[in-house]
C-alpha cells in the first residue's frame, strides 16, 4: 500500500499479564507495519508492557490515574449515589485522556479491556475516529453489562468477538460486530520431544501419566472440581501428577493457599505441583499426556488451542467459546462444569486410551492449523480495519 500508515492506538488497563494481553501482543507482533503503526495506551506500573517495546511499539502511559481503574467489575453501580459517582469519574477520564489521544494524530482506536472499551471508547467517539472494541468477555446480568450496552449505544464501536458466545452476548439488533478467533503462534507451540530436566525438576514419577491445567488462579477456572476429579483419578491411576500452571490475581494472592488446603484435605496433595507462573508453557505440554480446562464459564481459552497446537487431547467443559474450539469426542472430550465425577471419567477414559490420546492429539493440530492459526487473526483484524479506514 502506499500513502502513510494508519495510526493505530489499542487501549488495556491491564496491571497484569493475561490472556487478552497476550492476544494482543501477538497482534503487535505480526501486524503489517508497512500499512499500520501501532500505539499501546497502557497504566502507569503494567509491566507487560516491556514486551510490547520489545516488539517496537511506541508505548504511552496515560491510564491508570484515575480511581476508575481500581474499581472491580462487582463493585459498579451499587447504589444511586455510587452509581453517579463512577459515571462522574468516568467522564473526567475520559475527557482527559481525548485530549491526550488528540495529541497523538490516531486514525483509529482499538480497545481490549472492559474499562478501556467504555473510557478509551468515549475519547475516541469525541476525537470522532472510528472504533473497535475487542470484547473478550461473557458478561453475566450484572450492571457492568448495562454499563457496557449503554456505551455502546453512545459511542457505536465495531466489536470483535472472541467467539460466537461472546457474540451472542450483545443486543440482538446489534449489526457491527465481527467474531475473530484468538490464533496461537504454531512456530512456537510446535510438537516436541519432552525434557527429562524438566521432568526431573518437576518431580514427575518414572512412568507415571501427567495431566494439566494452565491458568490464572482463580475459582471460575475450575482448579476445585479438578482437584476433586483428581482424587478420582488417583484411586485408578495412583501414578498420575496433576500440574497446576498459573498464579492468582495480585487481588486474591491467598487463593493459591486455599487451594494448597484443598489438596491436603482431599490427599492428592503430593501428586500435584504447583508451579506458579512459567514461560515455557510449551515444554510444560510437551511432558504433558491430558490439557484439562474446567472453566464455569470460558469466552474463549487460549491455552485450549495451545493445547491442541501440542497434539494434546482436551478435556475441557462445555461452556462459552469452548465447544467452537473443542470438537466433543474428536479433539477432546467435553464435559459439564462443576461435576468432578463426570470430569474424572473423561480424564480416565484419556488416561487408558493411549490411541484415542494420540488420534485426538492429531486432528487437534489440524484443527488449530485450519481455524486458529495467529496469521489468520490478524489477517481477519487488519481486513476490518481497512473496511473502518476507507474515507467516507
Ligand atoms: N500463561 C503463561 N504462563 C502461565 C499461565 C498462563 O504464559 O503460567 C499464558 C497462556 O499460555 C495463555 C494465557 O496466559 O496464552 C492465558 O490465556 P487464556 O485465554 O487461556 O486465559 P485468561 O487468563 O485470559 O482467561
Ligand atoms: C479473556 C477470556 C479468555 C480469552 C482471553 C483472550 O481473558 O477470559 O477466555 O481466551 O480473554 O481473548
Amino acid at each position: 500500500m502506499t500513502g502513510p500508515r494508519q495510526r493505530i492506538a489499542y487501549i488495556d488497563h491491564a496491571q497484569e499479564l493475561g490472556g487478552a494481553e497476550h492476544s494482543l501482543l501477538d497482534l503487535l507482533a505480526r501486524l503489517d507495519r508497512d500499512r499500520f503503526e501501532p500505539l499501546l495506551v497502557h497504566c502507569a506500573d503494567a509491566a507487560w508492557v516491556e514486551k510490547a517495546r520489545e516488539l517496537g511499539v511506541q508505548c504511552e502511559a496515560l491510564l491508570g490515574m484515575s480511581e476508575i481503574y481500581r474499581l472491580r467489575r462487582d463493585e459498579i453501580q451499587r447504589g444511586l449515589w455510587r452509581n453517579f459517582q463512577h459515571a462522574a469519574l468516568t467522564y473526567q477520564e475520559a475527557r482527559r485522556l481525548t485530549s491526550e489521544l488528540r495529541k497523538l494524530e490516531l486514525d483509529l482506536v482499538h480497545t481490549n479491556t472492559l474499562k478501556a472499551h467504555v473510557v478509551g471508547g468515549l475519547a475516541a467517539h469525541w476525537i470522532g475516529r472510528p472504533l473497535v472494541w475487542h470484547l473478550r468477555d461473557i458478561l453475566g446480568p450484572e450492571p457492568a453489562r448495562e454499563v457496557l450496552r449503554v456505551a455502546g449505544r453512545r459511542v457505536r464501536p465495531h466489536v470483535i468477538c472472541i467467539s460466537r458466545a461472546v457474540a451472542e452476548t450483545l443486543p440482538a439488533d446489534e449489526p457491527r460486530r465481527t467474531i475473530i478467533y484468538n490464533g496461537t503462534s504454531l512456530e512456537r507451540f510446535c510438537p516436541r520431544q519432552p525434557s527429562a530436566a524438566l521432568r526431573e525438576e518437576l518431580g514427575l514419577p518414572t512412568g507415571g501419566r501427567v495431566l494439566t491445567i494452565v491458568s490464572r488462579l482463580t475459582p471460575w477456572k475450575g482448579h476445585v472440581v479438578l482437584l476433586r476429579a483428581m482424587r478420582q483419578v488417583l484411586a485408578r491411576h495412583s501414578d498420575t501428577t496433576l500440574l497446576i500452571v498459573g498464579e492468582a490475581a495480585f487481588w486474591n494472592a491467598d487463593y493459591v493457599g486455599e487451594l494448597e488446603d484443598l489438596a491436603g484435605e482431599l490427599g492428592v496433595r503430593e501428586a500435584t505441583r504447583f508451579t506458579g507462573y512459567r514461560q515455557d508453557i510449551p515444554d510444560l505440554l510437551a511432558l504433558t499426556d491430558v490439557f484439562v480446562l474446567p472453566s464455569t464459564d470460558e469466552p474463549f481459552g487460549r491455552v485450549i488451542v495451545e493445547a491442541m497446537a501440542m497434539e494434546l487431547p482436551v478435556v475441557a467443559t462445555a461452556t462459552g467459546g469452548v465447544p467452537e474450539i473443542v470438537k466433543q469426542g474428536e479433539t477432546g472430550l467435553l464435559v459439564p462444569p462443576e461435576e468432578p465425577t463426570v470430569l474424572a471419567e473423561a480424564i480416565i477414559r484419556l488416561l487408558e486410551d493411549g490411541e484415542l490420546r494420540r488420534e485426538m492429539g492429531t486432528r487437534g493440530r489440524e484443527r488449530v492449523l485450519a481455524h486458529f492459526d495467529a496469521r489468520r487473526t490478524v489477517r481477519q483484524v487488519q481486513e476490518l480495519y481497512e473496511r473502518l479506514l476507507v474515507p467516507a
